[in-house]
């Protein structure tokens, strides 16, 4: 491991749930250190106290007083942007946790702010920099696809009843879409291009919250491929990214796909990267080939610290820039309108 001397000071600001697991990793990272946390919490200020971390109620206050070089924004959606921005007017590379804001005005005002200041943002999507989903962009731009033509994934698992007790959760912008499919929409965008519109119904039947606990999603992608995505928190399944990618430790891995890629010549199936194609003869009646593609796991956490680094450093271009989260976030607020007019929205 690199001494400590060389790895870069990076600034916590936010360290609630996401906050405290990039924290986990920065403790033991070769590229970045916890340069300081600002979160205003009790519970904060005792873990910075117990990890022996220089710790900030405010982050302004952070912002003048620490070494930092980059910053990790971890609070609550609607903060984002002014936080971000606070961190590039001091001239910090940001990786903002996702959604990159709460609105697309927010985002604008944030990736505005980034452009003028010259300062790189990056965006929390970190399924981008799992080596699976890498392998699986791999294979599709080698073509074993062919021409993309559908496009199936599953969000479905069941959240605890306790993770409702924070009111946020039960209110509009705090359900599935944006939390989780956000996420799956990325991961389209990442692999298989930009989606045009969306058409969406949602419900919230089972839990009765005024936030959906489930949607179903129409896509149509710029080059032709339409897809469908399932997302619920209220039902009992092992078919969710989180569950079957084994990208955090406290989810229970399943051995089970959760996203299917079908193309002209051939089909792609998520985690597993399972390909089925024709070797010889094409048609219904000749039997498929299976070709399964093997991978050493990586933490994409990790590797999205190192890419920090490496971003801060001008070594690297954004993996998910601002303006890749924002479109994103277009794309996740567009499932909502679909739901709400009952129309196809353009994204
Ligand atoms: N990448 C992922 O998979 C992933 C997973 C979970 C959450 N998130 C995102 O991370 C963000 C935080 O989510 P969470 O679940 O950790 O929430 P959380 O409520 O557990 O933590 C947020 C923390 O931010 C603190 N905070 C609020 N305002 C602040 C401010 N101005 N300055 C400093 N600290 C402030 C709060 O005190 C709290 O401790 C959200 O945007 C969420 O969407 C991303």
């Amino acid at each position: 491991m690199t001494p400590s001397a060389a790895r870069m000071p990076v600034a916590v600001i936010g360290a609630g749930a996401i906050g405290r697991m990039h924290i986990e990793r920065m403790l033991r990272h070769p590229d970045v250190s916890v340069a300081a946390i600002a979160d205003p919490t009790p519970a904060a200020r005792t873990l910075a106290e117990s990890l022996g971390l220089a710790w900030f109620a405010d982050h302004r206050e952070l912002l003048e007083k620490s070494p930092a070089r980059a910053a990790i924004v971890a609070t609550p959606n609607h903060t984002h942007a002014d936080v971000g921005i606070h961190c590039i007017e001091r001239g910090l590379p940001v990786l903002m946790e996702k959604p990159v804001a709460d609105t697309v005005e927010n985002a604008e005002r944030l990736c505005q702010a980034g452009e003028r200041a010259g300062v790189p943002i990056m965006v929390g999507h970190q399924r981008r920099h799992n080596p699976i989903i890498q392998r699986a962009r791999a294979l599709v731009n080698e073509g074993v696809l062919g021409r993309p033509v559908s496009v199936n994934g599953m969000a479905t698992w069941l959240k605890p009843d306790s993770y409702f007790e924070l009111a946020w959760r039960r209110e509009k912008g705090g359900g599935p879409v944006l939390i989780n499919l956000i996420h799956d929409l990325d991961l389209l965008r990442f692999l298989v291009g930009e989606i045009d519109s969306v058409q969406a119904i949602t419900s919230s039947a089972v839990r009765g919250y005024e936030v959906e606990d489930t949607a179903a999603v129409l896509l149509r992608f710029a080059n032709g491929a339409l897809g469908t995505l399932a997302v619920s928190d209220a039902a009992v399944t092992p078919w969710n990214w989180d569950l079957a990618a084994g990208e955090a430790a406290h989810y229970a891995q399943v051995s089970v796909d959760t996203h299917f890629l079908s193309g002209t010549e051939g089909s792609l199936t998520l985690p597993r990267l399972n390909v089925w194609r024709f070797d010889g003869q094409r048609g219904w009646h000749e039997p498929l080939t299976l070709q399964r593609n093997m991978l050493h796991r990586q933490d994409p956490y990790i590797e999205q610290l190192r890419h920090v680094r490496a971003v801060a450093e001008g070594r690297e271009q954004p993996l998910c820039s601002g303006r890749d989260g924002l479109r994103t976030l277009r794309t996740a607020l567009a499932v909502h309108e679909a739901a709400a007019s009952g129309r196809g929205v353009a994204v």
